[in-house]
């Protein structure tokens, strides 16, 4: 009898599709596993799990999961998934990096852009029939040459990032657990900053791109968005909860801020009330790696990881296995 995976949700069919080939797969309704019970119920009998960031892979979940050999998260970041429970029952994880570092990268992009240029209240502006003719004055923004970007997290995609925004003519901070090799820092002319706090203080435009853990939730604290200029922008990519939303919300209505671009939420799919009210804030339904090709290869990855582990290769020979 072939060996049974979980996808908890609709991915591209051509992931699906080359898995059945080989395996008895079964595919969860949109959101059907967005909570741990649904998981606990049905995990037992499957070999195999590729959930998405939005289902909650707990201790329970895990220990319910007799059978279950690999979880292969259909996301880079992996804070969904409890990887110490994992360990203890000789469980491998698995996640998609590379393969969504230019998607989210570009996204990033678009959202600081859009932005500091007002787009989307311009676009509103327009639909809404306002516009009346070029004017000198209407929708002044701010132009990204020569101001300073700080990137909080600098791997891969903080990396993909600073490239694109010394193509923008911003100069680049960062802040991060260590320092990047030399040849990157040349190439990116890149300062390092020792702390979170002096990067706030010195950023004209702060992009978070740190994993979520335990020393980085609420990372992006009151006092810290104090302490960002008042005419800084704030873009967040990572996760959601790196920032403390309802302090973030707060800083926007009173102007302490300029704007934000926000595609991760602390509670999703909820977003803070006062954050949907906020001036000056785009915020995005967490697309950021959501590209055909990213999509595509990150779901081939994480199909490949299951594909390895439950025929049996060595880890090595798998790519993107967790070391737990
Ligand atoms: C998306 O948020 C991911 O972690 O891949």
């Amino acid at each position: 009898m072939s060996a049974h995976v979980l996808i908890t949700e609709p991915i591209i069919k051509s992931v699906i599709d080359d898995l059945r080939a080989d395996f008895t797969v079964d595919v969860g309704q949109r959101g059907e596993f967005n909570t741990e019970e649904q998981l606990v119920e049905v995990i037992g009998k499957y070999d195999a799990l590729l959930p998405m960031l939005s289902n909650p892979v707990t201790k329970k979940v895990i220990e319910a999961g007799d059978n279950l050999k690999i979880i292969a998260n259909h996301a880079v970041g992996y804070n969904n998934i409890d990887l110490d429970a994992a360990k203890k029952a000789g469980i491998k994880v698995a996640n998609t990096p590379d393969v969504l570092t230019e998607a989210t990268a570009d996204f990033t992009m678009g959202l600081l852009l859009s932005v500091a240029r007002k787009i989307g209240p311009a676009q509103n502006y327009l639909r809404d029939g306002n516009f009346d003719g070029w004017e000198p004055l209407g929708f002044l923004g701010k132009e990204l040459n020569g101001q300073t970007l700080g990137i909080f997290g600098m791997g891969r995609i903080g990396t993909a990032v600073a490239r694109r925004a010394r193509a923008f003519g911003l100069e680049i901070r960062y802040h991060n657990r260590n320092k990047v090799s030399a040849g990157l820092h040349d190439e990116l002319d890149a300062t390092y900053v020792s702390s979170l706090q002096e990067l706030a203080e010195k950023s004209d435009f702060l992009s978070l791109h740190c994993p979520l853990t335990e020393e980085t939730h609420h990372a992006i604290n009151k006092k810290i968005i104090n302490s960002m200029p008042d005419n800084a922008i704030l873009i967040n990519t990572s996760r959601g909860p790196v920032i403390d939303e309802a302090e973030l919300a707060k800083a926007l209505h009173e102007g302490c801020i300029a704007g934000a671009g926000i595609d991760v939420f602390e509670e999703e799919p909820a977003v803070h009330p006062k954050l949907m009210s906020a001036p000056n804030c785009v915020i995005t339904p967490h697309i950021a790696s959501a590209t055909h090709q990213s999509r595509k290869a990150i779901g081939r990855l994480a199909a490949n990881a299951i594909r390895g582990v439950l025929e049996e290769k060595p880890d090595a020979a798998i790519s993107n296995l967790l070391p737990l």
